[in-house]
C-alpha cells in the first residue's frame, strides 16, 4: 500500500459526533434474540446459578418475561422447555400440552406481535441427555441418526401447530433441515421458516446451559455429532447441507469463539446468518463483572458490535432483555 504521510486516522476519532458519523457497525434491538427457559407449573421462577440473572419460568412467569423483553425493542425470543417428564424417547417433546407448547399458545395470544422461535432438538427431553435416540451396540451406546429425524419431526410438528414463528433444530443430526421440512409442508406450515444450527461445535462453554436445562449427557459426550473446534472447512459442508435441505436461517455458535466461521460464511452464502453467544460466554461476562474485573455493559454492547462486524446479522443473547434499551441509533 501506498504511503501517504496527510492520512491521519487519529482525525476521525477525537470529535464523538465524527466518531459517530464514521462508525461502520450498529447493532439494533431488532438484531437481537432473548432465549427463554420455560418450566412446568404457576407462578414459579426458579433462577439458575449458573447464570445469574436468568431463571427457569413457568408459563405465566415466562409471558412476562415476553413482556419486559418485547418493551426492552426485542422482537424475538427463543423457547426451550425443561418438560415434566424426561424418557428415552423424548416423548414429553411432541406432547401438545407440552410446557414449551403451552408457553407458545399463551405468548402468542397475549403478544400476538413477538417472534417464537422453537427450539428443536431431544436433549430437553432424553432420560440420558443426549441430543438423538441412543441404540445400545455392543457395549457402547450409540446416537441413532435416522430414528432420531423421526422425533425431530414430530417435536418441530407440534410447535408449529403451538404457534412457533420459527422451528430452530439443534441437534446437529445429519438430514434433519430436510425431514422437518417435509413434516412442515405436510401438516400445512409452508410459510414457517427453519433457522439452523449449522455450525455447532462441541464447546465447553454450553455449561450453564445443560444446568439450566438439566440435561448434561448421563454418559459419553457430544462430540459424536457436534463440531470439532478444530474445523473451519467442514463448517462450509454444514452450511451447505442445511441450505441445499431448506434452511432459512443459518446460526453459528459459540459465537466468540466462532468469528471466524461468520465472517466465512458470511462472505460464501447469502442467506441471513446468526450468531448465539451461549450460556458460558454470558456466564464469564457476568461473574467477570460481578467480581469488578470488568464493565458489564460496555463487554455486552463490544460483544455484540463485534459479532455483527463479523457478519452476523442477528444475535442470540441472554443479555438482550437487559441491554436492548442501550442501543442507539
Ligand atoms: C442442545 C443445545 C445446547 C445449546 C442450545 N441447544 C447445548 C448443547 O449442545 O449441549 C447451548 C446454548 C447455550 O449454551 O447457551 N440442543
Amino acid at each position: 500500500m501506498a504511503h501517504f504521510p496527510s492520512v491521519r486516522p487519529r482525525r476521525l476519532r477525537e470529535n464523538p459526533a465524527i466518531r459517530d458519523l464514521v462508525r461502520e457497525t450498529r447493532v439494533y434491538p431488532s438484531n437481537l434474540v432473548m432465549p427463554v427457559f420455560v418450566r412446568p407449573g404457576k407462578r414459579e421462577r426458579r433462577p439458575i446459578a449458573a447464570m445469574p440473572g436468568i431463571a427457569q419460568l413457568s408459563p405465566d412467569e415466562a409471558l412476562r418475561e415476553c413482556e419486559a423483553v418485547a418493551k426492552a425493542g426485542v422482537k424475538a425470543v427463543l423457547l426451550f422447555g425443561i418438560p415434566e417428564g424426561k424418557d428415552a424417547s423424548a416423548s414429553w417433546g411432541h406432547r401438545e400440552d407440552g410446557v414449551v407448547q403451552q408457553s407458545l399458545r399463551l405468548v402468542k395470544k397475549e403478544i400476538p406481535e413477538l417472534l417464537l422461535i422453537a427450539d428443536v432438538c431431544l436433549c430437553d427431553y432424553t432420560d440420558h441427555g443426549h441430543c438423538g435416540l441412543v441404540q445400545e451396540a455392543g457395549d457402547l451406546p450409540r446416537i441413532d441418526n435416522d430414528s432420531t429425524l423421526e422425533v425431530l419431526s414430530k417435536i418441530a410438528g407440534s410447535m408449529a401447530r403451538a404457534g412457533a414463528d420459527v422451528i430452530a433444530p439443534s441437534d446437529m443430526m445429519d438430514g434433519r433441515v430436510q425431514k422437518i421440512r417435509d413434516e412442515l409442508d405436510a401438516a400445512g406450515f409452508k410459510q414457517l421458516p427453519i433457522l439452523s444450527y449449522a455450525v455447532k461445535y462441541a464447546s465447553s462453554f454450553y455449561g450453564p446451559f445443560r444446568e439450566a436445562l438439566e440435561s448434561a449427557p448421563k454418559f459419553g459426550d457430544r462430540r459424536g455429532y457436534q463440531m470439532d473446534p478444530a474445523n473451519f472447512h467442514e463448517a462450509f459442508r454444514e452450511a451447505e447441507q442445511d441450505l441445499e435441505e431448506g434452511a432459512d436461517i443459518l446460526m453459528v455458535k459459540p459465537a466468540l469463539t466462532s468469528l471466524d466461521v461468520i465472517r466465512a460464511l458470511r462472505d460464501r452464502f447469502d442467506a441471513p446468518l446468526a450468531a448465539y453467544q451461549v450460556s458460558g460466554e454470558y456466564a464469564a461476562i457476568k461473574f467477570a463483572a460481578q467480581q469488578g474485573v470488568i464493565d458489564e455493559a460496555a463487554a455486552v454492547l463490544e460483544t455484540w458490535t463485534v459479532l455483527k462486524r463479523a457478519g452476523a446479522d442477528i444475535i442470540v443473547s441472554y443479555f438482550a432483555r437487559d441491554y436492548a434499551a442501550r442501543l442507539s441509533g
